[in-house]
């Protein structure tokens, strides 16, 4: 596995606990370090215990070493980031080429080589490429296996998948892959057999449906408001069409994470190149864009229309709950908005503090909700946090100078809000 960030982990944690012999490779000495002294670098439920139980059996190992790895290998997975290009939001595949060179140097045998990372269609071509060209003459395939894998649910994912998405040009190829994933046969996950091109535009075609629908509901919600409607209402009411599905109906503050934003992005631009621009999507990107700056505004409109000098408690920074994941989660924009706009900031995460300190300055950061209230004139809850649920809402008030609470993720109740003498916005739903 090379590539020990999120999802080289991950993979690489499950498939030995479906008892494979897993090397995870990464170039950064002092992440494998932390790793085999047994500290895992993200928080993602039952990772850390997977990954102690492999080790513990000599099935997980972590090396920097990739030549040394490669040659015993029957697949060697590229698990590396693939981050938005500056400047043009494609997708920058540098590191995957250089995986490539890499494997392509220590080949012995025939290798399945698996993209699995995120790649746009037509990389797979190119690693086929590269891998001829450094090893001309060496036994291999290319296969692409995209994940599926959602941050705080992923080792569940990994384990019981909706779908097994297997892109090759060669039944070998394809049938190697197929037999690592054997074990989850028994949960009858289909595993589909397909094009590698196919492969590759089925798991962009993925994140671009569900940032849409999660954008649509959005969009909803914002007509909700003005017309008097109910978003959660709605979405019940078309989720229990079986042709349209109820999940990925939660309206929000915009969809964020290391995928959705860099995913939808890099689809625009592939389009674009292929001349057959995906407008829908572009529209998807723009709209979730700006929805993240209009929840700052709905929290000024909130507070009277002006923050100025107010303090402002800020409930949830990661872009979802259960992560520890900040990368374009939509708080970064709104507390930068609402700074600008004069607020003093404070904010409680359950798990994000530390790599939100990283990117969010002048935030006072506190100890649980509570404190987090102390003083302030309003409350904004942004990430849907399980522990925000069951809050006790009087102790909150009395730990606030006001009574405005805006909150992002309907996780409260209106009548309940206003009942105890909150001023209560929510998104799409009668205040
Ligand atoms: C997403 C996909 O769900 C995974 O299937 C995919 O494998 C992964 O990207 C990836 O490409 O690696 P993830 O980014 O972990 O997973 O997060 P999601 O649970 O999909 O949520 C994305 C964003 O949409 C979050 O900001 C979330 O708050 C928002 N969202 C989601 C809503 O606002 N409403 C919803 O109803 C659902």
């Amino acid at each position: 596995m090379v590539g020990a960030g999120y999802v080289g982990l991950v993979s690489g944690a499950c498939f030995a606990d479906f008892g494979h012999e897993v090397v995870c490779v990464d170039k950064d000495p002092a992440k494998i370090e932390s790793l085999r002294a047994g500290h895992i670098p993200i928080f993602e439920p039952g990772l850390e215990e997977t990954v102690a139980a492999n080790v513990r059996a000599g099935r997980l190992s972590f090396s920097t070493d990739l030549a040394a790895a490669v040659p015993q290998a029957d697949a060697v997975f590229i698990a590396v980031g693939t981050p938005s290009r500056r400047g043009d939001g494609f997708a920058d595949l540098s590191h995957v080429y250089a995986a490539a060179r890499e494997i392509a140097a220590s080949l012995e045998g025939y290798t399945v080589v698996v993209t699995k990372s995120t790649v746009p269609v037509g990389t797979g071509d190119e690693v086929d490429r590269i891998i001829r060209e450094t090893r001309p003459g060496a036994a291999f395939s290319v296969v692409s296996n995209p994940e599926f894998l959602r941050e705080g649910a992923a080792i569940e994912d990994f384990k019981r998948p909706d779908r097994i998405v297997i892109g090759a040009e060669d039944q070998r190829g394809a049938e190697l892959v197929a037999e690592l994933y054997r074990p989850l046969y028994l949960n009858a996950a289909p595993v589909l057999t397909m094009g590698r091109r196919t492969a590759e535009l089925t798991k962009y075609a993925a994140n671009a449906f569900l940032a849409l629908k999660v954008t649509f509901i959005n969009e909803i919600a914002d007509l909700c408001e003005q017309v008097g409607a109910n978003v959660q209402e709605v979405a019940r009411g078309i989720g229990l069409d079986k042709r349209i599905g109820g999940k990925f109906l939660h309206a929000g503050p915009g969809y964020g994470g290391s995928c959705f934003p860099k995913d939808t992005l890099a689809l625009t631009k592939t389009a674009q190149n292929a001349g057959a621009p995906l407008r829908l999507v572009e529209t998807v990107v723009a709209v979730n864009d700006q929805r993240k700056v209009a929840m700052a505004r709905k929290v000024i409109a909130a507070c009277g229309g002006s923050v100025r000098g107010r303090t402002i408690g800020v409930l949830g920074l990661t872009f979802k709950p259960n992560t520890d994941d900040m990368r374009d989660a939509p708080s970064l924009a709104i507390v930068a908005a609402l700074q600008d706009a004069g607020a003093r900031i404070r904010a409680f995460d359950p798990e994000g503090m530390e790599n939100a300190a990283s990117v969010l300055d002048g935030v006072d950061y506190t100890r649980d909700a509570y404190e987090c209230a102390e003083g302030a004139d309003a409350l904004v809850l942004i990430t849907e946090w399980d522990s925000f649920r069951a809050l006790d809402l009087e102790r909150l008030k009395a730990a606030m100078a006001g009574r405005i609470v805006v909150d992002l993720r309907n996780v409260y109740r209106p009548d309940e809000m206003s009942r105890r003498g909150f001023a209560y916005v929510s998104i799409g739903r009668p205040d």
